[in-house]
Formats: structure tokens, C-alpha cells, sequence
């Protein structure tokens, strides 16, 4: 089975740019400093569905167009005004009011209202399963890992998609920390499931909680992050407060919000999604423009922000990263039915 690896990421430097100059360049540049620190279901999502350094980095790949921007964040410190393909960074009120979370709502515009108070701490997050050091990691040692910022675009299976300034710090970093044993091949992340103050999650129509999974060597890849802001700031409620996980070469919807708990499992875990539409959102699911959801085509995305429609790259345009991790034909990254293994 075998989802290759491949090491060697080059870290070319760059500079950081000055929040003061950051903070005026365009309206949709907002910093600040990180302080500490298939609508209804059966059709539901229209759905969705490294670098160590002492400053700012760039993780590049060889190429300049397969670049991935990389800063620490420090108090101050500011990110490029656009990803590594020159298109610029969606803006801060765009990427804070446009929001897939049902655990909320399904009107995306409604969520961030609805989340508002939404109580992100104190937060656990219990790390368990298949490892030799389980551990249960509070807020400050999740944010004790170096934060990093990391420009990405995120491709909603819905067909639209966004550039966002991360920040957090690589998901193999934590589970390192544990120890995966040799039995573990796949990554299970669950959100909090939390009646009182999240509506959604009182509606029959999902398998709650909210599940995701990866297999241990995409959650090994560097550019798998867990997020704990954007912009420079502590994560918004909307976003996945206080960590989400961020996978930028697969659909939006792998990149589940507001975790409690990761486990290391050896089979395939079942996703609220591949519960919820299993003909719609497989296991594998990875952003390809040559393979169509059952009821809409991928080959082109919105851009928020933007007029008209843009191609949509495969891999989400870091296939240089990540397509070694499919060459095994027993893997089949397409969606639906289809994303399982053959
Ligand atoms: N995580 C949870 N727990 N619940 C969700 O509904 N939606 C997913 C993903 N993570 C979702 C989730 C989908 S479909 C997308 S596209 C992204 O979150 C959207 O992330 P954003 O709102 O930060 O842009």
C-alpha cells in the first residue's frame, strides 16, 4: 500500500515585511500580531465538501510557480500581499464572513453571527490511538509549536475557492510528539460536538460529529497544517477556533474545524461526509480538475472576490508536493464512490 514519501523541501529566505507597510497596501491586507500564542444530507454540500528557522521562509520546491510562502509569526511580522502564484490574499472580511461550518448553519453568510461566542477555551485536544505517548495537549502547548504562516488556496468541493494567510505549524510536528507505532496507517480527526452553543449539530440530518481522515503519510506531508489563525490573528469562531486542520491540495471539506481529538487508526476512517453522500465524497477526495462531481463539474472555481471563473489546478496546484503520495494505482484520488481503495 503505499502512498510514497519524499523529502526535500528546499527553504530559500525572504524578507518580512513591516506591519505598517502590510497593514496599508490594500484594504483586504489586514495584520495584527498572534499573541500567544449535499444540502441536507443525501445531497447536502452543494457541499463540501518546513522548515525550521529563526525568521521568514519561503518552502520552495525547485520551482518559483510551485512555490508555498512560509513566515513565522511573530508579533509584527506580515506575510506576501499574494500566494506563490501571484494571485492575491483574499481578504480578511471575505475569509471571516463566508464560512462553511455546519455544525452552525448551512447558509454560509449565517455562521459567523451564529458563532460568535461560540467558547473556544480552555480547549483539549486528546491525541490517542495507535501510539507509543498518548497526550492530552491544552490551548498553550498547542500554541507553544512555532507558528508559522503559510499562504494557501483552499478549493471548496462547491467550486469556489479562496488565497489564506495561515498561520499554525505542521501537523507530523504533533503527531511526532506522540509516536505513531507501526500498526497506525491512517489519521482520525474529530470536532467538538457541543449541542448547547453549536445549532447545527441538533439537526438529524448528520451523522454528528464532525469526522475527517487522512492517511498517515498525507498527514505526514509538510504541507498538512493545523491552523490556530490567519492574518496575523488568534482563529475566528467561523474558521475553526481554536484549531482546525488545513490539507490545501484536497477539497475544503478535509479540512476539519474546531478539533477535540485525533487518533491513529489502521483502517479507513469513515468521514461524517462518506456517511452522509457516499457516492459524493470519498476518502481520497483531492482537487482534480479532470474528474467531475456526480452533479456538478470541477474543472473550473469561483474565486471569492472575482468575476467570472478560473481553471481549477490539480492538486490545487501543488501537485509538485503531494503527487507522489498516489502513485500507488491502488489509491484513486478522485471523489465519490471512486475515492475509496480499489
Ligand atoms: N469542519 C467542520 N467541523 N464542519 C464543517 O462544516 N466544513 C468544511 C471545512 N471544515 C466544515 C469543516 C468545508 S466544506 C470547507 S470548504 C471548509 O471547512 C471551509 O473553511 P472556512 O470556512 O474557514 O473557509
Amino acid at each position: 500500500m503505499l502512498i510514497k514519501k519524499r523529502s526535500g523541501i528546499e527553504i530559500p529566505s525572504s524578507e518580512i515585511t513591516p506591519e505598517s507597510v502590510y497593514l496599508s497596501r490594500r484594504q483586504f491586507m489586514r495584520g495584527a500580531a498572534l499573541s500567544t500564542a449535499a444540502v441536507a444530507a443525501g445531497g447536502l454540500l452543494a457541499a463540501c465538501g518546513a522548515a525550521e528557522a529563526d525568521g521568514t521562509e519561503n518552502i520552495a520546491t525547485g520551482s518559483a510557480a510551485e512555490e508555498s510562502v512560509v513566515q513565522t509569526a511573530m508579533p509584527g511580522s506580515v506575510s506576501a500581499t499574494a500566494d506563490e502564484l501571484g494571485d492575491p490574499l483574499n481578504s480578511f472580511e471575505e475569509i471571516t464572513t463566508y464560512n462553511n461550518y455546519y455544525e452552525f448553519s448551512t447558509n454560509k453568510e449565517a455562521v459567523a453571527p451564529l458563532a460568535k461566542d461560540f467558547p473556544t477555551a480552555p480547549w483539549r485536544v486528546e491525541v490517542g490511538g495507535l501510539v507509543n505517548k498518548p497526550k492530552t495537549f491544552g490551548l498553550e502547548e498547542l500554541l507553544a509549536f512555532e507558528q508559522k504562516e503559510r499562504i494557501y488556496r483552499l478549493r471548496c468541493v462547491e467550486g469556489w475557492s479562496m488565497v489564506i494567510p495561515w498561520l499554525g505549524f505542521p501537523l507530523a510536528k504533533l503527531l511526532n510528539e506522540v509516536e505513531p507505532t507501526s500498526a497506525a496507517q491512517f489519521v482520525r480527526f474529530e470536532t467538538i460536538e457541543d449541542k448547547e452553543n453549536m445549532p447545527g449539530v441538533n439537526s438529524p440530518l448528520f451523522p454528528w460529529p464532525y469526522v475527517e481522515g487522512l492517511h498517515l503519510d498525507e498527514a505526514m506531508n509538510d504541507l498538512a497544517i493545523l491552523s490556530t489563525g490567519l492574518y496575523g490573528k488568534a482563529l475566528l469562531p467561523q474558521n475553526g477556533a481554536p484549531i482546525r486542520l488545513v490539507v490545501p491540495w484536497k477539497y475544503g471539506f478535509k479540512s476539519i474545524k474546531s478539533i477535540v481529538k485525533i487518533d491513529l487508526v489502521d483502517t479507513m476512517p469513515q468521514s461524517l461526509w462518506m456517511k452522509a453522500a457516499p457516492t459524493e465524497y470519498g476518502f481520497f477526495a483531492t482537487v482534480n480538475p479532470n474528474v467531475d462531481h456526480p452533479r456538478w463539474s470541477q474543472a473550473t472555481e469561483r474565486r471569492i472576490g472575482e468575476f467570472g471563473r478560473r481553471e481549477t489546478l490539480m492538486f490545487n496546484g501543488y501537485g509538485e508536493q503531494v503527487a507522489h503520495l498516489y502513485d500507488d494505482p491502488n489509491y484513486d484520488t478522485t471523489q465519490g464512490t471512486q475515492g475509496q481503495i480499489r
